[in-house]
């Protein structure tokens, strides 16, 4: 039988090279990058992964020159809402992790909205994890947990493994089973540190732009043959 796993992270990288290796603007890769979500988002669906995380915009991401980090914001926006109608359609509940105080009004509505008129979904949760870092996630659940023990709601011992989890903008979600990072390199980038502790970890030597159908179905043939073993003989 077909092992298909119930949560896939994807850190989506290479858009910038895709564009380069093309001569045209990086922007132009972001733009095309947009398909492989929705081929992804299909994809997905169809083979019945439960849970499908896509990194797309890191804590390290606003270091980038203004005018792509305005791009990315504004591609967002456009492809939220031209999209919405048919995640609906498709059963899909879109939820976000990472922070939200530093975006734009415009944004936050957008990332309210479409948390809204998806919270029905029942076919498959697509997280996005926008102004995300594992990190920063750290740290905030680490905050709100030491609040709890300052207003004598927590007792230090009673952190655990668990507790931890409920605090991170990941709580009631599954770990993730397999991470793929598109473009070849082999490193996080910040993400999910906590909860990819025992994921498989695929790096594709593929461009975000060309991770279609395609490629989602080898990356779950490579999951298939993996032998998850978590400490165990
Ligand atoms: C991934 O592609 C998209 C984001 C990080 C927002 P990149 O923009 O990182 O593309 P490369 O890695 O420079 O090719
Ligand atoms: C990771 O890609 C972040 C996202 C895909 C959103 P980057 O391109 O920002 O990561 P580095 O700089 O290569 O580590
Ligand atoms: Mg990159």
């Amino acid at each position: 039988m077909e092992k298909i796993p119930a949560h896939i992270a994807i850190i989506m990288d290479g858009n910038g090279r895709w564009a380069e290796a093309q001569g045209k603007e990086r922007y132009e890769g972001h733009i095309e990058g947009v398909a492989s979500v929705k081929a992804c988002i299909k994809a997905a669906r169809k083979s019945g992964v439960r849970y499908l995380t896509l990194y797309a915009f890191s804590t390290e991401n606003w270091g980038r020159p203004q005018a792509e980090v305005d791009a990315l914001m504004q591609l967002f926006c456009q492809s939220v809402t031209k999209e919405t109608p048919e995640l609906v359609e498709q059963g899909v509940r879109v939820r976000f992790i990472g922070r939200r105080d530093r975006f734009s009004e415009e944004v936050r509505e957008r990332l309210l909205h479409i948390e809204r008129s998806t919270a029905e979904g029942d076919k498959l949760t697509l997280v996005l994890a926008f102004d995300y870092s594992s990190r920063d996630e750290l740290v905030r659940a680490t905050r709100s947990v030491a609040e709890k023990v300052e207003r004598g709601e927590l007792k230090a011992e009673q952190i655990d493994d668990k507790l931890i989890s409920a605090h991170l903008d990941t709580a009631d979600m599954p770990d993730p089973d397999l991470v793929i990072r598109t473009s070849g390199e082999c490193r996080l980038s910040n993400f999910m540190l906590w909860q990819a502790s025992y994921a498989e970890m695929y790096f594709p030597q593929i461009m975000w732009p060309d991770f279609r159908e395609e490629a989602f179905a080898k990356a779950l043939a490579v999951y298939a043959e993996r032998n998850r073993r978590y400490g165990l003989l």
